[in-house]
């Protein structure tokens, strides 16, 4: 007869003892904080939908990325701005790009700082999708050719891994050898192997300035109901030689990243996307919610759900919080 024995409540009585029995904690090396790179120097814009977060030249990026170290989060993504955008995304590979050139700056200024350079079209495009355009639509294979020359081009500039955001099929296989024919055996894919169309991403749009001119991207991101699809993405970006993967966004796609974790041979992040972060920082400002609470605990659900590592605009609000 479990009660009166048991008593579930008896460990709970304490920090102490809720610290014994805690199952999972947060650390900040679990993270990864995103970037917006912007040309110039000295550029510092903020995201007015993103409540401390900046568009930064790459000068005050690499500045940015010496806090960062000092955080402990082990890295960032980095996601460009480009001078001019035009219909094949040509900014998007060119070795002198906003990207590149953060990258460089970052390198020489924090030298241990790991790297990661997302991969896409719709920052670069005048149309804003992910791809070059055919009759209206993404057309796959020829966007596979420019997704691995801005992999190349970003690597080469010295970035540790590239992650490809686009959804088109086959790009991991595409752009593993292009690495390795370039030489660039040692290049980390972390593949957004699972991402879906979600309407969540709605505040990242305005800070990269990557919103559709027209349609959406339901035709190569996921649909939102579906679980078993997302398991044979996971699966095939498996065998086409992806090194990590991703589920994207994390909160409500909590189940999918617990059963993708399930899965997986290779470690799983979750992008803690920028609705995730706005929505709570929305709720705190008008008083609804507790912000610092809050966000601990959607952190810690998705470490719990499966996540290996963690992308969030949290990030080194929440490293600060668990330092103190
Ligand atoms: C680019 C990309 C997007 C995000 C990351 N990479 C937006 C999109 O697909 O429209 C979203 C990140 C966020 O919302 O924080 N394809």
């Amino acid at each position: 007869m479990p009660f009166p024995n048991v008593r579930m409540r008896r460990l709970r009585k304490t920090e102490r003892l809720r610290g014994l029995s805690r199952e999972t904690v947060l650390d900040p090396g679990d993270f990864i904080y995103p970037l917006f790179v912007c040309p110039g120097t000295g550029v510092k814009n903020p995201i007015s939908s993103m409540p401390g977060c900046y568009q930064m030249s790459a000068d005050l990026i690499a500045e940015e990325c010496e806090e960062i170290e000092e955080l402990g989060i082990p890295g960032v993504i980095l996601f460009g701005i480009p001078e001019a955008k035009d219909a094949v995304g040509s900014h998007g590979y060119a070795a002198d790009g906003v990207v590149p050139r953060a990258i460089r700056q970052i390198r020489d200024q924090v030298p241990g700082m790991l790297i990661i350079a997302d991969v896409c079209m719709c920052e670069y495009t005048d149309h804003g999708h992910c791809g070059v355009i055919r009759d209206g639509d993404v057309d796959n294979d020829p966007t596979l050719e420019l997704l691995s020359k801005a992999a190349l081009c970003y690597a080469e500039a010295g970035a540790d891994v590239v992650a490809p955001s686009d959804m088109m099929d086959g790009r991991v296989a595409h752009m593993r050898r292009t690495l390795d024919e370039a030489g660039r055996q040692d290049s980390v894919i972390l593949s957004y192997a699972v991402k879906y169309a979600s309407a969540f991403y709605g505040p990242f749009r305005d800070a990269a300035e990557s919103a559709p001119q027209f349609g959406d991207r339901r035709a190569y991101q996921m649909d939102p109901p579906n679980i078993r699809e997302a398991l044979r993405e996971a699966a095939l970006d498996i065998e086409e030689g992806a090194d990590m993967i991703m589920v994207k966004p994390a909160l409500p796609y909590l189940d999918v990243l617990n059963r993708v974790k399930a899965m997986s041979p290779v470690p799983v992040g979750a992008y803690n996307v920028s609705g995730e972060f706005s929505m709570i920082h929305a709720a705190a400002e008008k008083g609804w919610l507790d912000l610092k609470r809050t966000s601990h605990e959607m952190l810690v659900s998705i470490k719990r759900a499966g996540a290996d590592f963690i992308l969030t605009y949290f990030a080194k609000d929440v490293a600060r919080d668990l330092r103190s």
